[in-house]
């Protein structure tokens, strides 16, 4: 193992270099912070940006190029802060705009990017405009803000449509003069009229305010959802699951008009120097159609969930990366990559539950449901696969985004107490969606406090006694953990970064991958459970210990010829 390295990166790729000005993001190594569960500094159990600025020094030495912040506006958290009330300010109960700049400065003098999250799919029903809706009443142009109707039966007590929201329950709620609003979510969450000028504008302030403020690019939730065709007679709910989402036509998402919006944004995104950066959150029908979104015309970039929904298999993993690197090169974008992230059970306890086969954004929810019994989770395969498996995805061209916390190795909490959860997707579908919370849990700092060094006090939701060993703290000086495989791996891949490409290398065995990358920096992973030979070349990092001459199963290893 080298971790001897200096972390500054290689002159002469640039890729991740501050004069690399305007392609910094092509192979950036992402990490999000979730900030209300990364690092408390007041103590009132909620994690704040002071907290964040504290923790740079962190940020730095684990080796990474930018970080995505989570949404840190106002917010009453109806979903974790997806519900904004402002959009050009931070949540008083996090910080104020001037912990924002003190934070960016420290992140941006330890030479890491700042990715804001926004949400312009809805804002919360807190925000002064649907407040303003609310109050104007049926017809007004506050209400062509939102998407207002009319309900059916004879005093329109019925909802104009039977359509589910996505967190389960009735996508429409009622205004207290009869009128319904659509939330695609929460019931918190009103969606935007994106056919009415106004959002338009009001969303291309919001882009200059941060991009003013030094914000280096955009994290854009549900991108997919924007743009909507709702005509006089609504279908019904079977006949929208029934309507493709293969040809932009679709009533909801992904229509094709929704590229005018990002278009638009591009516009403003080129105003700054370099250009501010965008990614989309897009859960779109083919690598074909979320390639749209990442054009160089439009946002630039999106993120693609396949390996995240995938088994821990060689040939789902081949397939996945050769299909998207091919579909990247012909959008003129890089690829993403991700395993972990804030809606999703951590792919280190998905691992270790048995395959499902096929994609599956839901793995892990039945085993969540009961409370972390059943079916029986294997924690160290899970913790061994997801090591092999992230630095696989450190050795791939393109960007990587990463999920605090995993750099500890972190599991899924599953045992949160009943009145203790806060997720809206987990009290709108009472026993079908076991909810997001279980990957929400504060970070654990130090092995022992009242919160595991998150704060001086408790945390916001409850962390389990296995975070203690799980700890920064803990993990520091040990050579053999997951967070010094991740320092050692983000470090290399600072030094090694190269051209984005890849060649796959023959390998006999159908669980084994092998590809080099231009600069003979070659990444293989043995997805299998027995050893193999090991390939030529000077190891450089490993997922897991090695015996002499062998790759061990379910072991990634990065070699130099
Ligand atoms: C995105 C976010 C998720 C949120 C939803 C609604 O999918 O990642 O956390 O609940 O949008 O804003
Ligand atoms: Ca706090």
């Amino acid at each position: 193992m080298t971790d001897v390295l200096d972390s500054s990166p290689n002159p002469d790729t640039r890729d991740n270099d501050e004069d690399a000005g305007a392609t910094w993001w092509r192979q950036a190594a992402v990490y999000q912070i979730y900030p209300r569960s990364f690092a408390d500094a007041n103590g009132d159990g909620i994690g704040d940006l002071a907290g964040i600025t504290s923790r740079v020094p962190y940020l730095k030495r684990l080796g990474i190029n930018a970080v995505w912040l989570s949404p840190f506006y106002p917010s009453a958290l109806a979903d974790g802060g997806y519900d904004v009330d402002d959009y050009r300010d931070v949540d008083p109960k996090i910080g104020t705009l001037d912990d924002f700049d003190e934070m960016i400065t420290a992140l941006h003098e330890a030479n890491i990017k700042l990715i804001a999250d926004i949400v312009p799919n809805h804002s919360s029903d807190r925000h002064v405009w649907f407040q303003q809706a609310l109050a104007a009443g049926k017809g007004s142009p506050e209400r062509a803000r939102y998407i207002f109707r009319d309900g059916l039966g004879a005093n329109g007590e019925i909802p104009p449509s039977d359509w589910v929201s996505m967190f389960g329950g009735p996508a429409w709620t009622r205004a207290r003069d009869g009128q319904w609003y659509l939330h695609l979510f929460a019931t918190e969450q009103p969606d935007f009229n994106w056919k009415n000028p106004e959002v338009h504008e009001d969303f291309l302030t919001t882009l200059r305010f941060w991009s003013d403020r030094g914000v280096d690019g955009f994290r854009v939730d549900v991108a997919h959802g924007c743009a909507k065709e709702l005509p006089d007679v609504l279908p019904t709910q079977a006949e929208l699951d029934a309507t493709p989402t293969t040809d932009g036509q679709h009533p909801l998402w992904d229509r094709d008009e929704v590229h005018d919006i990002y278009a638009e944004w591009r516009q403003v995104l080129d105003e700054y120097d370099p250009p501010r950066i965008a990614v989309a959150e897009a859960w779109v029908a083919s690598a074909e159609r979320r390639a749209r979104y990442a054009s160089p015309k439009e946002l630039g970039q999106a993120f693609n969930f396949d390996l995240l929904e995938a088994d821990f298999d060689a040939g789902a993993f081949l397939e996945i990366v050769s299909t998207n690197l091919a579909e990247a090169k012909i959008a003129g974008s890089s690829t993403t990559w991700v395993f972990s992230n804030h809606d999703v059970v951590r792919h280190a306890t998905r691992y270790g539950l048995p395959p499902r086969g096929g994609s599956d954004v839901k793995q892990g929810a039945e085993w969540l449901l009961s409370g972390g019994t059943t079916p029986e989770l294997d924690v160290a395969t899970g913790l061994r696969r997801a090591r092999a498996a992230s630095l696989f995805m450190l050795g791939l061209p393109g960007s990587a985004y990463l999920y605090q916390g995993e750099e500890l190795g972190l599991g899924e909490v599953a045992d949160i107490p009943a009145d203790q959860h806060q997720d809206p997707a987990y009290f709108r579908n009472p026993g079908v969606d076991p909810g997001r919370d279980g990957c929400r849990v504060p970070l654990p700092w130090t092995v022992d406090g009242p919160s595991f060094g998150f704060g001086p006090a408790r945390a916001h939701l409850p962390q389990p006694e296995w975070f203690s060993a799980l700890s920064v703290e803990a993990e520091d000086d040990d050579p053999a953990s997951t967070l010094t495989l991740y320092r050692t791996a983000l470090t290399l891949r600072n030094q090694l970064q190269t051209t984005e490409a890849l060649d796959w290398l023959g390998s006999d065995a159908r669980s084994v991958l092998h590809f080099r990358r231009p600069n003979g920096w070659e990444v293989v992973t043995n997805f299998g459970t027995e050893p193999i030979a090991m390939p030529a070349g000077e190891v450089l990092v490993s997922s897991g210990p090695l015996s002499e001459g062998t790759l061990p199963g379910e072991t990634t290893v990065w070699l130099k010829a």
